[in-house]
């Protein structure tokens, strides 16, 4: 094979190789690869204790040395709607009860564990805060 011919392969290659690696499952963003059930024994099982729901209330709604709480952006209780209290942008129920698509995409989970976090407390919740709050948004029921 020339380079010229060789190059006109690959590019001939390319659609089918494209549309074999869509079938065989791209890596869906927003994919459902965990649950709020699962969040909940995860972080248990990291702190090594369950979740405490009515610890998990307190960590919720309570400020930690800054401006802001949990509750601040996502409501008390964090059943409905939230409002972004610096964006004003809504943010979707954070219950699970509430939201069936809340806690359903580990990576989105992680990232917004991280960034909250990091606003409320300036650091990142230990595992034992995350079961304790899994346990309260898991205990909100309609
Ligand atoms: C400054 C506003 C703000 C504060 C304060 C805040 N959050 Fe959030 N949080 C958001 C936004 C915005 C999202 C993303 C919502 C979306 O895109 O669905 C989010 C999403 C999340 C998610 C992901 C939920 C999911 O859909 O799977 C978790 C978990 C979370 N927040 C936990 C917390 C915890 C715990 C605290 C307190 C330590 C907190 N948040 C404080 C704004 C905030």
């Amino acid at each position: 094979m020339t380079p010229h011919s060789r190059r006109v392969a690959a590019v001939r290659a390319l659609p089918w190789a494209l549309s074999l690696w869509l079938v065989a499952g791209a890596p869906a963003a927003g994919a459902a690869d965990t649950s709020a059930a699962q969040q909940l024994q995860h972080w248990s099982a990291q702190a090594g204790r369950p979740g405490d729901a009515a610890a998990g209330r307190v960590f919720f709604t309570s400020r930690h040395g800054g401006e802001w709480s949990c509750a601040s952006c996502h409501g008390n209780p964090p059943t409905a709607n939230g409002r972004h209290e610096g964006t004003g942008k809504t943010i979707a129920p954070l219950a699970p009860a509430f939201n069936p698509k809340s806690f359903t995409d580990t990576a989105k989970v992680d990232k917004w564990f991280r960034r909250n976090c990091r606003d409320v407390l300036e650091r990142e919740c230990s595992a034992k805060e995350k079961a304790d709050v899994m346990a309260f948004l898991q205990g909100l029921k309609p």
